[in-house]
């Protein structure tokens, strides 16, 4: 038997299947959307709450938040995280809000960590709660750690967030490093605001092996319709490029990121194009807010609601067949999800899960 039958008795007995749209093989009931794209990649926002108030994120009116009872318990979490990956997601965001600040993060993080399906449990945090979690953190596999830091600068820091909070969230960063864990840091430009320390920040990577990225500004802080960000993701390669020797990374077809390597750096630094969209095409990844809404697209609307089948007393098959059709109806990128859903998307991102 020559290579390709083999794979193909393997294939028939693991009941897989070749997709029209895609040379790889995916198990029959994997999330493929309409344009045969993978979905593999859950981000789930296990609260909406935040100690920090980045201008970004929060509008000066503030948030409205959910009563307890509409956001997903741990037990409910727990199940949805089983549901999908039945479904084939092979890798977890953990996202808030601020997720640290919701009690019980480490336990559940445990609890899920010897998941066999989970290839990589990721968090996104603002880090100013999480040096007290990080020793737990070593023993859940984590995989990595995406980490917000808008100013290297104390008092920006409070402009921007809110709170005086640079010191702890530099805490974080240190400790990051030390226990191992894979560090990526996120910086949200703003032309008025941090314009002038992207390199100062860029600088974080020079001695510690970490990604260090800028991410244009999206509406997802209240702003106005009409908003347009004024600091692009090449206003920064640009920069980047008359102040160091860069060489691009060639990039994963589902990353978001643009990277570069710098010469005499240890980590690297890059770009995300979030208001641009260019990434769109390769996208693998599906959301849940935190109370249990899915969302196909960051810049979309929700398009079904998990809690509502988890308290309705639907069984886990039941549930599946509901996500396989509702993420088949994903849309081609995030400017079609955002006509999709008419007015210009300005919901907080705390509230969608960053
Ligand atoms: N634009 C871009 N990124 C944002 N984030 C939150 N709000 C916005 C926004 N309006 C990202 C930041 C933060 C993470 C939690 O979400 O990167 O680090
Ligand atoms: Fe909190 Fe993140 Fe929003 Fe800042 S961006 S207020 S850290 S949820």
């Amino acid at each position: 038997m020559d290579n390709i039958d083999l794979a193909h008795n393997v294939l028939k007995h693991n009941g897989l299947k070749q997709t029209a749209f895609s040379s790889e093989i995916i198990p029959d009931n994997s999330l493929i959307d309409s344009h045969g794209r993978i979905i593999d990649y859950l981000r789930l926002s296990v609260t909406e709450r935040c100690n920090l108030r980045c201008s970004y994120c929060m509008p000066e009116e503030g948030i409205r938040l959910k009563p307890r009872s509409e956001i997903l318990t741990w037990e409910e979490i727990a199940r949805v995280v089983g549901i999908f990956t039945d479904l084939g997601i092979s890798r977890l965001r953990i996202t808030g809000g601020e997720p640290f600040i919701r009690k019980g993060l480490p336990r559940f993080l445990e609890s899920i960590s010897g998941n066999p399906k989970l290839k990589g449990i990721f968090v996104t945090t603002n880090g100013t709660e999480l040096p007290k979690s990080i020793n737990g953190l070593q023993r859940m596999n984590i995989a990595g750690i995406n980490l917000s830091i808008d100013s290297v600068s104390p008092d920006l820091y409070r402009r921007i967030a809110g709170k005086n909070k640079l010191d702890s969230a530099l805490n974080a960063f240190q400790f990051i490093l030390d226990s191992g864990i894979r560090l990526k840091t996120n910086t949200v430009l703003n032309k008025f605001l941090n314009e002038s320390e992207i390199i100062k920040i860029a600088e974080l990577a020079r001695t510690n092996p970490v990604d260090v990225r800028f991410i244009e500004e999206m509406p997802f802080g209240g702003n106005s319709n009409s908003f347009k960000p004024k600091l692009s993701a090449d206003d920064v390669i640009n920069l980047f490029d008359r102040h160091y020797n860069i060489t691009p990374v060639s990039r994963k077809d589902n990353s978001t990121a643009a990277l570069y390597k710098v010469d005499g750096f240890a980590g690297r630094i890059g770009v995300i194009a979030g208001y641009s969209r260019t990434f769109c095409s390769g996208c693998n990844r599906i959301r849940i807010t935190a109370d249990g809404q899915l969302k196909n697209c960051l810049y979309g609307g929700r398009v079904l609601d998990i809690r509502n089948l988890l308290r309705g007393g639907h069984d886990d098959c039941e549930i599946q067949n509901s996500i396989i059709e509702a993420v088949s109806g994903k849309l081609e990128d995030g400017f079609a999800a955002s006509r999709q859903i008419k007015s210009h998307p300005s919901e907080s991102m705390s509230l969608i899960g960053g």
